[in-house]
C-alpha cells in the first residue's frame, strides 16, 4: 500500500484538493491522508468549502492560525514535521502558492520524501507578492511539476528543470468548477446576497449586478490604496451595483481606516457588503454577474472558464493565458486606470474568449494515473 499525503491551508487550496481527494478513492493501493494546516481557520473560509466540495475530513488538523509571514511558516514547518515523522508517506502533494504549500514541501524534502506540486510554474515575476517566493521555492525543490497553462511549462523549461518531470495536465480548480457548476446555478442568487449581507440592506430590483473581491495586501493593506478602491465603487455606485464578499484581511482594514463610516457604505443603496461565500454560493455569484472585479489569482481562471468578463485590478499576472485567450482584463490599479476602464462599455472590451487546452474537468484523472505510476 502507497501512501500520499496531500497538504491544504488556506481558502484557494481545497477546491484544488477537491477533485484529487474523489479521484485517489478509485486508486485501492493508495492510502490517501489529508493535513490542513490551519491557515485559514475561521468557519467561513474552511468548513464552509469543506462541506461544499464534500472533502474528507482532514486526517491531521495542525491549527496554525494566522500570524507574520515567518511565524506562519515557522509554525506549519514545526507541526507538519511531526505529521510526517509519524506518517512516512511515499509522497506529499502541495498545491498552488500559499504560505502552507512553501512550508510543508520545505519540511518534506528536508525529511527526503518526494513532493509534487500542483499548479506548478506560475510566475508573476513580481517578488513583492508573498506568493511568488512561496511559488519559486516550491518549484525549485519539487520533485514532480503538474502545471495548468503552456507559460507554467515554459517557466520551469527556463529555469532548466529536468522535462521528464514536468506535466502539463489542466487545471484541478476547473475540474471543480466542472462538476459543480449545475448544483451551484440551483441557488437563487438574491437569496445568496440577502443571507450573506454584513449590513443589512433591501435589495431593491437587483437584477444586474458586478461581483468584486479584494484582498491582496498591495489593494488593501495600505490606508490610500483602499481608500481609492472603495471611493471608486462609491463613485460608479449611480451606474452598478457592486455585490462585494469581503475577506477578513479586507474587513478588518476598512475598519480601521473608518472608511465605512468615511464612504458613508451603511447607506449607499448600490453597495451591498457580504460575509466572505462559500465556494457554491460565490460560483453562483460569478455566473449571474454582469462581470467581475478582482484582485485574486483564482478567480481570473474560474471567470475564463465559465467566459465571464473579469477585470484584474494588479500589475502582473501569473495565469498570461487568461488574458491572452480568455476573458480577463488585466488593469494595473491606479485611480486613473480604472476610472478610465470603467468610463468604457466594459462588456463590449472582450470579444470571443477561448477556454484554454486541458481545462475540461479532467486534470485530476491525468494526475491520479500519472501519480501512480511515479510512487
Ligand atoms: C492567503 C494567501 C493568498 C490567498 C488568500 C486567499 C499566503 C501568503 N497568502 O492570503 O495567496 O490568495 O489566502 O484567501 O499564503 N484571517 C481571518 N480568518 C481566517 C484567515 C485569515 O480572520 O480564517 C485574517 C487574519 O487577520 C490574517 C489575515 O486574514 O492575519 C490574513 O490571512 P493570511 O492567511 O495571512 O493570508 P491571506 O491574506 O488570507
Amino acid at each position: 500500500m502507497k501512501k500520499i499525503l496531500s497538504v491544504v491551508g488556506a481558502r484557494p487550496n481545497f477546491m484544488k484538493i477537491a477533485p484529487i481527494a474523489k479521484e485517489l478513492k478509485n486508486y485501492k493501493n493508495i492510502e490517501h491522508l489529508i493535513v490542513h494546516t490551519g491557515q485559514h481557520y475561521d468557519s467561513k473560509m474552511s468548513d464552509a468549502f469543506f462541506n461544499d466540495l464534500e472533502i474528507p475530513t482532514p486526517d491531521f488538523f495542525l491549527g496554525v492560525g494566522s500570524g507574520s509571514h515567518a511565524e506562519q511558516t515557522a509554525n506549519i514547518m514545526i507541526k507538519f514535521e511531526k505529521v510526517l515523522l509519524e506518517t512516512k508517506p511515499d509522497l506529499v502533494l502541495v498545491v498552488g502558492d500559499v504560505n502552507s504549500t512553501l512550508a510543508c514541501s520545505i519540511t518534506a524534502i528536508k525529511l527526503g520524501i518526494k513532493v509534487a506540486h500542483v499548479e506548478s510554474g506560475l510566475r508573476s515575476y513580481d517578488n513583492e507578492m508573498p506568493e511568488e517566493i512561496n511559488r519559486l521555492v516550491t518549484d525549485a525543490i519539487s520533485n514532480y511539476y503538474f502545471i495548468t497553462e503552456k507559460s507554467g511549462l515554459e517557466n520551469l523549461i527556463n529555469e532548466n528543470k529536468n522535462k521528464s518531470k514536468l506535466y502539463l495536465v489542466g487545471n484541478t480548480m476547473i475540474d471543480t468548477l466542472v462538476s459543480n457548476l449545475d448544483k451551484a446555478l440551483s441557488f437563487n442568487y438574491l437569496s445568496i446576497i440577502e443571507e450573506n449581507l454584513i449590513i443589512k440592506k433591501e435589495l431593491l430590483e437587483l437584477d444586474e449586478f458586478v461581483l468584486v473581491t479584494l484582498h491582496r495586501p498591495s489593494n488593501v493593506d495600505e490606508k490610500e490604496q483602499l481608500t481609492m478602491l472603495f471611493k471608486f465603487l462609491s463613485d460608479y455606485s449611480n451606474k452598478y451595483k457592486f455585490i462585494v464578499p469581503i475577506h477578513p484581511r479586507t474587513f478588518s482594514n476598512l475598519k480601521k481606516y473608518n472608511l465605512i463610516e468615511e464612504l458613508d457604505l451603511e447607506n449607499n443603496k448600490n453597495i451591498y457588503l457580504l460575509e466572505p461565500l462559500s465556494y457554491l454560493r460565490f460560483l453562483n455569484l460569478m455566473a449571474n454577474s454582469l462581470f467581475v472585479v478582482t484582485d485574486s489569482g483564482g478567480i481570473q481562471e474560474e471567470t475564463t472558464y465559465l467566459k465571464k468578463t473579469c477585470i484584474t485590478l494588479r500589475t502582473t499576472t501569473e495565469r498570461p493565458i487568461t488574458t491572452e485567450i480568455g476573458s480577463n482584463i488585466l488593469v494595473s490599479p491606479t485611480k486613473e486606470n480604472i476610472y478610465n476602464l470603467f468610463n468604457k462599455d466594459i462588456n463590449s472590451l472582450i470579444t470571443n474568449p477561448q477556454i484554454p487546452e486541458l481545462w475540461d474537468g479532467k486534470a485530476s484523472e491525468r494526475i491520479c494515473k500519472i501519480i501512480n505510476k511515479l510512487i
